[in-house]
């Protein structure tokens, strides 16, 4: 498919171009701009699956099999309701003509002398279908419309569940995006469509073979023209699948860039920087420019399409042209009455509409199943049930040991840690501190479960981290993400998610909140607990950075697990409430075991043990009064930041 090829090019084109990622960005715009030759594996994979597709009874029969069984378990009654005025439909469409014929018949009658009387029942009858038909496709939009949003409200609820479980790392590779972004815009309708399409395909093929039965009783000649002229719909239908699929494929890594230029025009938190830059007209202008190579794009799409279906209803309808003399022949030569050619022409007609719904009723089907694989794809990246010989984690916390742990991001070279040994007793603060970059925030993701160590490996109370059930080992972590996140939902629910498996109290909440200090600004909102926390909801308030943080330290306190994780808690904390927070973080943690990460020296003298982490390694370890009588890195930074007063930038 050389076309697609040389567009998937030109798509690509379109990505983010910056390929160095920094520190503030988003994660998943991080995450879009590195493996720049991986999402092009994906694509080339999708689109030979495209080529190699057959069409096959097999594979038909998978497809509306699977469809059928989402649509029907997504309301039964809807279904039948839907199927059966579909079928009824298609089932008038032969009984319409005969009725045409016997009118026509009566009407010769009357014209020859008969009783107007015998023209009553034909009439009735053609009035009554045609009243029935036209009821029917008033009615089936909206039955459709409702269907489709109750089959999509169920594939998207298992999106969701596959987004939420899939493996972290997933996150950290543009193709996820690309297939989270696809399997959206195109798989959620897809088996609705294979549904209608399958009982458009059965009404019409009904339909097709009662006027195929009535146009050979007028004449069988006719038949063989009518349905040669069926084939050039045929061929050209499947090949519109193909390249509509190639399409969707394409595009969709220009559509999440869209999509994201359209989002930092919007939003509430770029707004600021925005503004402030005054950037709204240079990402105004990247936006129209992506959004006109997708029209463009479009329009050599649609240009194709229009084109194929343009010749191969030229052709079909040269044909249906042929039989049309062909009839007017057999009428002028004897050989068929004029009620019978009456009927045969709308026959003709009507069979000509028939046989286009049997192609591109199977063109949709065939054209989603190739999405639906693509969802079916996606829905296998849900992490597996815990296999039975997982080891649940329920007893205290014990150890946690790091055993030459190293790790590597997906699409980089440089390994973020390596080598990296450490243990954590029962009751320990142990800090880690390095400057930016050196690789505190992935030991902790690492340390938490999160990313798999890509060697070595990472022990809690003798246990592999590995072999631990995955649920009940991150009830027992708490963290705190140094871009931990601010729910736009009422200032209660920002703590008590810290445990959403049990139901929350606001005795419980208040209490998480007074240990970090922050009870006071939530008594002051306007609705206390309730109030939203965020300004894009009525009567919605926003808090500062420092009161966010402290709120999300409530919520890893309130979690109650026996092991913590803080990473940067104090960077938007002021040097006053930095300092109280360390002092007070013993008390806070009641006995629980704590991995403090900082990259600020000063806040982190009273830990039990400091490990300084750079370039990814381990370099130093001690207590404070250790490591400044070692007189190395840390010393030197201790000295370099109590000296300068200029505070250093996040890390
Ligand atoms: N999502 C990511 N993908 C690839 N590399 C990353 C990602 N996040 C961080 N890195 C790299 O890993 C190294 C360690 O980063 P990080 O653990 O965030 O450091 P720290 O928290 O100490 O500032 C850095 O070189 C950083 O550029
Ligand atoms: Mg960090």
């Amino acid at each position: 498919m050389p076309e697609a090829s040389a567009e998937r090019v030109s798509g690509r084109r379109g990505g983010p171009r910056d390929a160095d990622a920094d520190e503030g960005r988003e994660p998943n715009d991080r995450a879009s701009t590195r493996m720049r030759g991986e999402p092009l594996l994906d694509h080339m994979e999708l689109q030979i699956e495209a080529v190699r597709q057959r069409r096959t009874w097999g594979r038909l029969v998978s497809i509306v099999t699977r469809s059928l069984r989402l649509a029907w378990s997504a309301d039964r009654g809807l279904f039948l309701v839907t199927a059966a005025i579909q079928l009824v439909a298609a089932a008038l469409v032969a009984v319409q003509v005969l009725a045409v014929k016997w009118v026509l018949d009566a009407l010769l009658g009357i014209q020859s002398g008969g009783s107007v009387s015998a023209a009553v029942g034909p009439v009735l009858l053609l009035a009554g279908t045609m009243a029935v038909s036209s009821v029917s496709s008033a009615v089936l939009p909206q039955l459709q419309r409702l269907q489709g949003e109750v089959v999509a409200r169920r594939t998207r609820s298992d999106i969701l569940r596959v987004a939420s479980q899939v493996d972290l790392l997933a996150f950290e590779t543009p193709s996820f995006y690309d297939r989270l972004q696809r399997v959206q815009l195109n798989a959620v309708t897809r088996p609705l469509s294979v549904c209608q399409g399958l009982v458009g395909l059965i009404g019409s093929i009904v339909g097709s073979v009662g006027l195929a039965v009535v146009i050979a009783s007028i004449h069988p000649v006719l038949l063989p023209l009518l349905l040669l002229s069926g084939v050039p719909v045929q061929l050209a239908s499947r090949r519109s699948s193909r390249l509509e699929f190639a399409f969707a494929v394409d595009q969709v890594p220009r559509l999440r860039l869209r999509e994201y230029l359209m989002g930092v025009q919007v939003g509430r938190t770029e707004a600021n920087e925005v503004r402030a830059y005054g950037i709204a007209e240079e990402l105004h202008h990247r936006f129209d420019q992506v959004y006109g190579d997708y029209v463009d794009a479009l329009r050599r799409h649609v240009r194709r399409k229009s084109l194929l279906s343009l010749v191969s209803s030229v052709v079909s309808s040269i044909v249906l042209a042929g039989t049309l003399i062909i009839v007017v022949w057999l009428v002028s030569v004897g050989k068929v009455g004029l009620a019978e050619a009456g009927a045969a022409l709308v026959a003709v007609r009507l069979l000509a509409g028939q046989l286009t719904t049997i192609a591109s009723s199977s063109q949709l089907v065939f054209e989603s199943g190739l999405f639906l694989d693509d969802l079916d794809h996606f829905l296998a990246l849900a992490v597996q049930p815990a296999a039975e010989d997982r080891v649940v984690v329920d007893g205290p916390f014990q150890t946690l040991r790091i055993e030459d742990v190293g790790f590597v991001y997906p699409g980089s070279r440089q390994p973020a840690l390596s080598g990296v040994s450490l243990e954590i007793k029962q009751g320990d603060v142990v800090a880690l501190v390095g400057e930016n970059g050196s690789g505190k925030s992935t030991l902790a993701k690492v340390v938490a479960g999160l990313y798999p160590a890509t060697s070595g490996r990472v022990v809690r109370d003798e246990v592999d981290l590995r072999d631990l059930d995955r649920a009940s080992m991150l009830t027992q972590t708490a963290v705190i993400f140094q871009d931990f996140l601010r729910y736009q939902l009422p200032a209660g629910d920002n703590i008590a998610l810290g445990r959403a498996d049990e139901p929350a109290t606001d005795e419980r909440i208040m209490a998480a909140a007074a240990t970090v200090g922050v009870d006071e600004a939530l008594r002051r909102l306007p609705d206390g607990l309730a109030t939203i926390l965020s300004k894009s909801f009525v009567g919605g308030q926003e808090l500062s950075l420092g009161q966010w943080q402290r709120v999300a330290l409530a919520r890893a306190l309130y979690r109650d697990a026996p092991f913590v994780i803080l990473d940067e808690p104090s960077a938007s904390l002021d040097p006053r409430a930095e300092h109280e927070l360390f002092v007070s973080l013993r008390s806070m943690l009641r006995g629980r075991t704590a991995l403090y990460i900082s990259h600020r020296m000063s806040t982190v003298r009273e830990a039990d043990r400091i490990v300084v982490l750079h370039e990814g390694r381990v370099v130093e370890s001690g207590s404070h009064e250790e490591l400044i009588e070692l007189g190395g890195r840390y010393a030197e930074l201790f000295r370099l930041q109590a000296s300068a007063f200029i505070e250093p930038t996040r890390g």
